[in-house]
């Protein structure tokens, strides 16, 4: 069996080799992504991506224990973070550690990762105590989407800047074993970066954070609307809509089945 890399080899990594994450929500994608990334994240980004759901609010510990499984049972290598979603954390350390160690239990996965900064330094510390690795999020946190009434890049005015960068130092010192910078402005993304002695995983973040994650589904071309800061390293859009397509056409001409995907009797009869 191939040994999985750990949480104190992606820790360790800071000032030495880039963090390659990406998410996976299910199996086979997982296993095809698998060997050629550090690190694999179930985010909750699932319930918009896999579900069509308005925001991530709405996602389940259900839901993503169900995705967790299928996505450990695809990756051998990776270290396999869950996203812990909104609502299942939030209100106290103990209601954090119950779920977070379902979450561990029930899908086998290596760690957590839960958004917010100095706000949940004291529940990161209690989990990661308690043998569970958190993974930390801040900047743009998506389950905040209502308080800050839309998705908005921060730091881009240096007033923001001070908070942030407390929230980073803050994360660090709890525990947390690397923390995603999601949408924040390059000169901030790169001082936190230098502040801090684990790695920050950046979206949107600016090139110089320790490491990258995007989201699987943007980055192979199936998102019709992008944002600004991916790249599409494939265009699975437009190659799915050829297939269906062209096979609409077969279908319709009875092109296929063609013989070679068709069953004959045993033997040598040949039916009818
Ligand atoms: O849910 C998610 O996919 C995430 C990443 C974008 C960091 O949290
Ligand atoms: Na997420």
């Amino acid at each position: 069996a191939i040994r999985r890399k750990t949480v104190p080899q992606i820790r360790n990594s800071k000032n030495k080799t880039p963090v390659v994450c990406l998410t996976a929500y299910h199996a086979h994608t997982a296993r095809l992504v698998d060997p050629y990334v550090d690190l694999l994240l179930v985010g909750d980004s699932l319930g918009m991506v896999m579900h069509g759901m308005e925001n991530t609010l709405g996602v389940s510990l259900e839901l993503m224990i169900l995705h967790g499984k299928a996505v450990m049972r695809g990756a051998q290598q990776s270290v396999v973070v869950v996203d812990m979603p909104f609502g299942s954390y939030e209100e106290s350390p103990n209601v954090a550690f119950r779920n977070a160690a379902r979450v561990i239990q029930e899908t086998g996965c290596t760690a957590i990762k839960m958004e917010g900064g100095a706000r949940m330094a004291e529940t990161i510390r209690f989990l990661t105590e308690r043998g569970i690795p958190v993974m930390a999020h801040i900047g743009l946190t998506p389950q905040s989407v209502q308080t800050m009434g839309g998705y908005r890049v921060q730091g881009r005015e240096t007033d923001g800047w001070a908070a942030l960068e407390e929230d980073a130092r803050a994360v660090a010192e709890a525990g947390a074993f690397s923390v995603v910078l999601e949408g924040i402005a390059e000169p901030l993304a790169a001082r936190i970066t230098k502040q801090i002695d684990i790695p920050t995983i950046g979206i949107g973040a600016s090139p110089t954070c320790d490491g990258q994650i995007l989201v699987l589904e943007d980055m192979l071309g199936l998102n019709p609307t992008p944002p600004k800061f991916v790249k599409e390293f494939a265009s699975l859009g437009a190659a799915i809509e050829g297939a269906a397509e062209a096979y609409a056409k077969e279908v319709r001409n009875r092109n296929f089945p063609a013989e070679e995907h068709t069953y004959a009797m045993k033997g040598n009869s040949s039916g009818t």
